[in-house]
């Protein structure tokens, strides 16, 4: 198993999925001899893994279920160990398109925290391109080491147990792109304009704070990056409701009273399609935005350096 690629059965020091239903999933590490408790029972390595397919349905020893699953970045970011606050696929696909990653990039990042960010790049920049990560807790940086060899992408990713503020990426003229997660990112933009290439490249940094947004702003101006822009994503959820109305009788025809579907344009943002069941009934589906949303994350602050 890799990180990388899917492989289609499950092995001994595979990391797996464990799904257990309604949002409810766990990482194992897969070994011979070993067990893991769920709520509907154990799961024997040996028998109920080792050599089945990814994918399978697992019946546990209380006669419930679960699906493995395969491992991918985004699933490792629902089910990492936190030892930081992390960064969730909403903002890093927005990373990824505004840094402009793809295979063959070389990027730089700091600091590398729980490691959820640097696996979405490894998987983006692969097979070709290196990842350079800075994290300056000795044992979150020895932490992230063991977990990019066990998920197969070590050779891959360079992690340096330094300051970035101070010491920089130890790498000169190599980054596509850098990316800071730390809480005084305009200390390192200088070093992020050392480590990317001569010939220009994209930087992006995540920060809770305005004030901390700011500070970053007038540091990258003083450092000569262009394109300066902060950004903040919050993705907006609809609830579909079905509602059904009573039409008057305003005198039907022969193709009115058929059942018939079709949608409107709405004017305002709800999107609305209805189904006329009946003489005099109709059925609409609704989609209103709900009260309440996923708050706020941070502000995700890119940047250009450019040749000229
Ligand atoms: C919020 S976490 C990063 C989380 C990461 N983006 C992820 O998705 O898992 C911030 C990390 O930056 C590290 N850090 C803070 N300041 C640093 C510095 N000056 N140099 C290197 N690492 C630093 C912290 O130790 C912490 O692990």
């Amino acid at each position: 198993m890799s990180f990388l690629e899917y492989r289609s059965t499950i092995q001994e020091g595979d990391t797996a999925i464990v799904f257990l239903g309604h949002e409810s999933m766990f990482p194992v590490k897969v070994q011979h001899g070993s067990k893991t408790q769920t709520k509907y029972g154990v799961i024997r390595h040996s028998t109920d893994l080792i050599g089945k397919p990814y994918g399978s349905k697992v019946t546990c020893s209380k006669g419930g279920w679960v699906y493995v699953l395969h491992p991918t970045p985004e699933l490792w970011t629902l089910n990492l160990p936190h030892r930081t606050q992390i960064l969730y696929s909403t903002d890093i696909s927005l990373i990824t398109m505004m840094l402009e990653l793809k295979p063959g990039c070389v990027v730089c990042e700091s600091g590398t925290g729980s490691g959820s960010l640097s696996h979405a790049i490894i998987r983006t920049i692969a097979p070709t391109g290196h990842l350079y990560t800075v994290e300056f807790h000795q044992q979150r940086a020895e932490k992230a080491v063991q977990e990019f060899q066990e998920h197969k992408v070590g050779h891959l990713v360079t992690v340096k147990n330094q300051d970035v503020c101070k010491n920089g990426f130890g790498v000169t003229d190599v980054a596509d792109a850098v990316f800071l997660d730390i809480p005084s990112p305009w200390e390192a933009i200088g070093h992020a304009a050392v480590a990317l290439k001569q010939e220009g490249g994209r930087i992006c940094s995540f920060s809770p704070c305005i004030e901390q947004v700011q500070r970053t702003c007038l540091a990258l101006e003083e450092h000569g990056f262009t394109e300066i822009n902060t950004l903040e994503i919050l993705p907006r959820v609809y609830n579909i409701r079905t509602i059904s109305l009573q039409i008057p009788d305003l005198g039907s025809t022969a193709e009115d009273s058929s059942s018939t579907e079709f949608d409107e344009g709405s004017p305002s943002n709800q999107g609305v399609s209805c189904t006329r069941l009946q003489q005099g009934s109709v059925q609409f589906k609704s989609g209103v935005p709900l009260r309440e949303m996923v708050g706020h994350t941070g502000y995700l602050t890119f940047a250009t350096k450019s040749l000229f």
